[in-house]
């Protein structure tokens, strides 16, 4: 956790206590308090008894002994178990022994009166921020697990940044409106999870991968500025920064244009940074898709350190070595100080290169040596001017080592991007407490998928071609860039979105070249277009994923831990046990099943 800042709590009370347990200070010794929680530690010195005491807020040591106590009570006290909830009256003391590392450390409550609210069995792993709990078992009782601080802080910190977002948007004028979740299919991308209809057997609802055209429709219907923080579903296979339930901050504008939109989300992500970690980003860095690409190998490239990738067709090809004369492309970077590298630390990189998740042949590497020489593995081959012009591409200094990588253009790219944010992480430059922002712009608007006739839409069908390569639609369309943009941050694709078309004639040829026939494109999508004969005015927006932002923002690439309830790697819901199956009463009710 980045953010460890007490938060500020309200006065709170009840019924059933005067205090929370992370409320008292010196302040209030002498005075008589009721507290309730749960028992996380007791400490049995036979005369005497300490308990701490845990809710939300803290914990509070309780202590009874047998000098001012009676014996009653300390006999009550000594059947309590690990995780009972108790209420207890009590008188705040000053502690003999201070306790430091927590905000109560310096008073405890001698216990007058306790009540056993509920008992509670011995929990199946320790609820301490060291667990000896297995992923599994956490999941499974994961009620427990949000008990302990490392998910708890978690949760509120997730809590923190959706308030500062509320507040952001709402003073922005974005007017908060909720879209149903029974809707048709749109397509997004990935699969939809789908829902049959009772009352209208052999039909479905899709859960919407995104609010995409409602909010448009929005748009449509004069509400000018909306968001929504809203659940999402999409049936992909789970990654550390993806769960098949996730939530966006979705965001729509009417009478925009990209720059106004990118200035209400830079806005948003300095008032985050400056309300989270107290510090304001500079800089908002706009990088076309392609050069993202060449530069660092990646759509969401990590600005944070350089290892700029550098082509080397030029001097690497036709030197005799046939490895690289066969590629389409040859590319490498420079690791600042790599050239002190042993063999063996090399040879692992030459070995993680050529995992199947990257797919790499090998990988050839050169050291600048101090003494102005270099030493590669591809000695053979070339002479030191040659090297001295490879180091001289990848702006490699003495000390410096130049991973190089081969093969299909798009492919090496890639691989060396992966490569690239590897070693960043292994020498440490990925600091979680650096935040650098960009926007990736000019994506291309479709992409070629290999085996269909039509091409895709890389952002969504509704997206916008730039308005000044309309002309070439028709005579080249994958020339044709959108007006679409990711917002970047850390490494990670933290948000997307785009101006969209909002005239029928412009959506529909967009249809057609997606392969849409003009009856699918109606069945579809009739609504929206016939929406745009009313008088859509232009308009665009953007979603940022909450998950993932909330994760990024708090040093933390895994977003599985800022959700209170996820799905494991599989899909499933180990605690409630789901997905499962139906009955057959059930199954025949929504015509899922032929009637026996
Ligand atoms: P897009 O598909 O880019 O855009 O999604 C927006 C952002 O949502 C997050 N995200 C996810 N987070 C967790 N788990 C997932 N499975 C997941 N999928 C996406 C990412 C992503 O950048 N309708 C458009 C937005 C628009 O055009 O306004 C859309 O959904 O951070």
């Amino acid at each position: 956790m980045l953010s460890q800042k007490p938060l500020i709590f309200a006065q709170i009370t009840s019924m059933h206590r005067s205090h929370t347990c992370g409320a008292l200070r010196q302040s209030d010794v002498n005075k008589d308090v009721q507290l309730a929680g749960w028992v996380q530690r007791i400490r049995d010195k036979g005369f005497v008894l300490w308990i701490d005491l845990r809710d939300r807020y803290g914990v509070t040591q309780l202590v009874l002994d047998e000098e001012r106590c009676d014996a009653a009570l300390i006999s009550k006290a000594k059947t309590l178990g690990r995780e009972f909830v108790v209420q207890v009256n009590g008188y705040v003391i000053e502690r003999e022994a201070k306790n430091s590392a927590i905000p109560t450390g310096d008073v405890e409550v001698l216990v007058k009166e306790l009540t056993i609210l509920n008992p509670a069995e011995v929990p199946p792993f320790t609820l301490k921020d060291e667990t000896d709990g297995g992923d599994d078992l956490r999941m499974k009782y994961r009620y427990l697990d949000i008990r302990r601080n490392t998910i708890k802080d978690k949760l509120l910190f997730r809590n923190k940044v959706a308030q500062v977002i509320r507040n952001y948007l709402s003073s922005q004028d974005f007017a908060e409106i909720e879209t149903p979740y029974l809707i048709k299919s749109t397509p997004e991308g990935a699969r939809d999870f789908v829902v049959p209809s009772r009352m209208n057997p052999g039909q479905f609802y899709a859960l919407p991968q995104s609010p995409q055209t409602f909010k448009q429709l929005l748009m449509v219907g004069g509400m000018d500025r909306y968001y929504q923080i809203v659940k999402c579903f999409r049936d992909e296979d789970l990654r550390a920064d993806r769960q098949p339930e996730f939530t966006q901050i979705d965001c729509e504008m009417s009478f925009v244009e990209q720059d106004d939109i990118l200035a209400v989300f830079e806005g948003l992500l300095q008032q985050l940074l400056q309300d989270i970690h107290g510090i304001k980003p500079t800089t908002f860095p706009r990088l076309s898709y392609a050069d993202a690409i060449a530069t660092y190998g990646s759509d969401k490239p990590d600005i944070r350190f350089g290892m700029h990738l550098a082509g080397l067709n030029e001097v690497a090809q036709s030197k005799g070595f046939q490895v690289f004369d066969r590629q389409e492309w040859i590319g490498g970077f420079a690791v600042e100080g790599g050239a002190a590298m042993s063999r063996k630390e090399i040879d692992s990189w030459i070995d993680w290169v050529k995992r199947p998740q990257i797919g790499a042949k090998g990988m050839v590497w050169v050291k600048c040596n101090e003494d102005g020489s270099y030493k590669s593995s591809v000695d053979k081959f070339y002479s030191q001017e040659d090297l001295a012009a490879w180091a001289s591409a990848c702006h490699a200094k003495k000390g410096d080592i130049i991973l190089v990588l081969s093969g299909g253009k798009a492919q090496t790219h890639t691989q060396l991007g992966e490569l690239r944010l590897a070693v960043a992480e292994k020498m440490g430059l990925r600091d979680p407490k650096v935040f650098a922002p960009l926007w990736v712009v000019d994506f291309p608007l479709f992409e070629q998928v290999e085996g269909e006739d039509h091409f895709h839409a890389m952002h969504h069908p509704f997206t916008a071609p730039k308005p000044a390569q309309i002309v070439q639609l028709d005579s080249s369309p994958s020339s044709v860039f959108a007006n679409a943009y990711d917002l970047v941050l850390n490494g990670n694709e933290i948000g997307g979105g785009s101006i969209r078309i909002h005239n029928r004639k412009m959506q529909e040829k967009i249809f057609s070249l997606l392969g849409f026939s003009k009856q699918e494109a109606q069945a579809q999508f009739g609504f929206l277009m016939d929406a745009f004969r009313y008088g859509a005015p232009p308009h665009g927006g953007i979603a940022l994923g909450f998950d993932r932002l909330v994760a990024v923002l708090d040093g933390q690439e895994s977003i599985r831990d800022y959700i209170a309830f996820p799905k494991n790697n599989s899909g499933r819901d180990v605690m409630i046990d789901a997905p499962a199956p139906l009955d057959d009463d059930q199954l025949d009710e929504l015509s899922l099943q032929s009637k026996t």
